[in-house]
């Protein structure tokens, strides 16, 4: 697999980075996952715009701009062919010697790479899978998408050794969001996902999910959600770049619902694949390799 690290492609194995480099002693950095369909991305505006916000967020100066992140992954998925791929990006303050202030004139670290997305397996489909519930021991940023996950790490394990796929985390009493996703829960035929603050990250997803709900007149509110509304939902579903939009059917080993996928996640799933579908002819179409 051919990666990317300041300014040059190599493979993967050969690419190397200081220990001084402020990533790996501070979590100094911000990343961005951006999926990719055979070969073209998916909402690469709002995964740019979000890159350019986490930058800023830290105050770190964009080291490629506009064009020179497109290039540079337009050449990178050129590299690495075939399939559905998910982009890691990853930008940090860069090598210098350890103190915690910023340091003065050191170029920034680039990394990219690709992973290949996996298919949800027939079972999740199926079934759905299972979910906890934490309290969310996070930082007070949770909107920047900052490279430092312990807490996330941590609370994703806790899942991982009781058999589910996420931890889906409460602060007060109320939902913020998954390890690694934001959560929708449904009543009726009602959908509801918890307002942006400080506490979520502002995911790609779930504003293409809120878009495509409202644009067929769903019934879909940002608001407050409850422990109680968790485990009183009858569906619950994660949304995530990778994951797109997965049901929840088990919550601390509770039946969600009626404990299978249900009709308003299938009917909104649908809606994903078409518009992930129309979005990937359009560009083709664009591009003129149709
Ligand atoms: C903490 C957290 N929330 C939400 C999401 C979903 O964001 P997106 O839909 O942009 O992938 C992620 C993605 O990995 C995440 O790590």
């Amino acid at each position: 697999m051919t990666a990317f690290l300041n300014g040059c492609f190599l493979p993967l194995e050969q690419a190397r980075v200081s220990p001084l480099d402020r990533g790996f002693l501070f979590g100094d950095g911000i990343y961005e996952v951006i999926p990719s369909y055979q070969g073209v991305p998916f909402l690469l505006e709002a995964h740019l715009e979000r890159l350019r916000r986490s930058l800023s967020a830290i105050r770190l100066r964009d080291p490629m701009g506009d064009r020179g992140w497109r290039d540079m992954l337009e050449e990178l998925l050129a590299r690495n062919p075939g399939g559905d791929r998910a982009i890691y990006l990853q930008v940090t303050r860069g090598v210098a010697p350890r103190d915690h202030a910023f340091p003065v004139a050191t170029e920034a670290t680039v990394f990219a790479m690709v992973n290949p997305i996996q298919p949800p397996r027939p079972e999740t489909t199926a079934q759905g899978e299972g979910a906890i519930l934490l309290p969310d021991e996070r930082w007070g940023r949770c909107d920047i998408k900052a490279i430092t996950l312990l807490a996330n790490v941590l609370a994703r394990q806790m899942a991982v050794e009781q058999g589910a796929i996420e931890a889906i985390l409460l602060r007060d009493g109320r939902l913020t969001e998954g390890a690694a996703s934001n959560v929708f829960v449904v009543h009726g035929d009602v959908v509801r996902t918890p307002p942006l603050d400080r506490g979520i990250l502002p995911g790609i997803t779930r504003r293409f999910v809120l878009d495509l709900l409202e644009g067929h007149s769903r019934p879909v509110f940002e608001e407050a959600v409850l422990e109680s509304d968790l485990r009183t939902a009858d569906e619950i579903w994660l949304t995530s770049s990778t994951k797109e939009i997965l049901p929840v059917t088990r919550l601390d080993g509770q039946p969600v619902g009626a404990g299978r996928p249900g009709p308003v996640w299938r009917e909104t799933l649908e809606l994903y694949q078409r518009a992930k579908n129309d979005a990937r002819g359009a560009r083709v179409a664009e591009s003129g390799d149709g």
